[in-house]
């Protein structure tokens, strides 16, 4: 029997038939598939444009070049997340600035960001929230914070594709409609996969062309955009310092595949969190994630006591399921620690949400038995520990 791990990808043999036909073409990079994957994911989110990139960091890396972000600049950005996140300011020569996160949401704490904004030293040119584990987080107070202090709003949102905001006002919108740029993630374990990939979802068509041609080494063939002289056919234009961040067709292929059962995933993600949570119904000692409709479930983490996480890691592990962790907060890396002198203590809510969490098996080919083994598993070593349900 397979081992459950917390998130896994679901290929199926349509997936792999599309890839096939790729591989069979013309076009293995810079092809028409490219853009198919690019317009069926616009349509999807229900965005104008999406760019995608070679993985969700190069989005984000891409998001916060097209930004403008620059050295000297900040970034407010939430403890709580993937290093890529806040490493993208550093690549543009610019500094994280950290928040706590809401006990609510396990997202930046609105309160927090505020006074962060209005203390910080540094011009904050970019806020970027994440949407962890898929929890589509109240966005209007960040998007009124960049209005007043003129920053660009990127929601890093490599947990969220297919959430869905504002389902409780009769105004649904998809997760990626509602920044000024949207990043996604597709790698495996996310809710569509290209092996690596990832994508910028935004309104704006000068964030658009600026991805691209980031995306691309900085060169432009568009006739429309070149500074000088056409000196024939061949010519183009190296405008700025880009990098190679395409995805190729072959990885496209995967996306729209995959994409055509997106729905479908969300909804299997859906229900195996509603199976989770009356499972654990009672069970003391068990903290469940914050739900919320239109929650995109990425990760299910819970929170147990901090002394005696490690021991029910060892103990799903030694039963063939393999949790994480997510995440030791971003600026207790030593490498944070070490260039920027953060210490324990300086964001208490993360540090107190890391040490109780534990990311559960979900992805949706997971079924209702592999829940209940799960449930089981975490329940028998309460029973062990004398903390057995009441
Ligand atoms: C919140 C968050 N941001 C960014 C990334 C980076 O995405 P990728 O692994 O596709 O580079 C991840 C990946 O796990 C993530 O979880």
């Amino acid at each position: 029997m397979k081992s459950l791990s917390y998130g896994r990808q679901w290929i199926d043999e349509d997936d792999i038939a599309e890839v096939v036909n790729v591989l069979k073409g013309d076009w293995l990079s810079q092809g028409p598939t490219v853009q198919l994957f690019e317009a069926s994911l616009a349509e999807y989110i229900g965005v104008r444009e999406t760019v995608v990139f070679s993985s969700g960091t190069a989005a984000l890396h891409g998001a916060v070049a097209a930004a403008g972000l620059r050295e000297g600049d900040g970034m407010l950005t939430t403890s709580m997340t993937f290093a890529a996140t806040a490493n993208a300011a550093l690549y543009m020569g610019a500094e994280p600035v950290f928040t706590d996160i809401s006990r609510d949401t396990l997202c930046m704490d609105p309160i927090e960001a505020k006074i962060k904004l209005s203390k910080s030293p540094r011009k904050i040119k970019a806020i970027l929230p994440v949407s962890f584990a898929g929890y589509p987080f109240d966005i209007e107070p960040f998007r009124a914070m960049a209005g007043e202090y003129g920053a660009v709003l990127i929601e890093d949102a490599c947990h969220s594709l297919g959430g869905v905001r504002g389902l409780r006002d009769g105004k649904p919108r998809k997760v990626g409609r509602d920044a000024d740029m949207t990043a996604f993630s597709f790698h495996p374990v996310k809710h569509i996969t290209t092996g690596e990939g990832g994508a910028v979802a935004t309104d704006d068509a000068e964030y658009a062309r600026r991805l691209r041609l980031f995306r691309n080494h900085g060169i432009t063939r568009s006739a429309g955009e070149f500074e000088e002289e056409a000196e024939g056919p061949w010519h183009n234009e190296m405008r700025m310092l880009g990098f190679n961040y395409r995805l190729s067709d072959i990885q496209c292929a995967l996306g729209l595949s995959q994409l055509r059962r997106l729905s479908m995933f969300i909804a299997k993600r859906r229900e195996l969190a509603e199976m989770y949570r009356s499972m654990f119904a009672g069970l003391e000692g068990v903290c469940l994630p914050p739900s919320l409709e239109g929650h995109a479930w990425h990760l299910f983490p819970i929170r147990v006591g901090a002394e005696i996480r490690a021991a029910l890691f060892a103990h799903l592990t030694e039963n063939d399921i393999r949790p994480q962790v997510h995440y030791i907060p971003v600026p207790m890396h030593p490498y944070y620690k070490k260039r920027f002198g953060y210490k324990k203590g300086d964001f208490p809510e993360a540090e107190r949400y890391y040490e109780s969490a534990l990311s559960l098996p979900l992805y949706p080919s997971m079924e209702r038995a592999d829940v209940e083994k799960v449930v089981s598993c975490i329940e028998s070593f309460f029973g062990e520990i004398g903390r057995g349900r009441q």
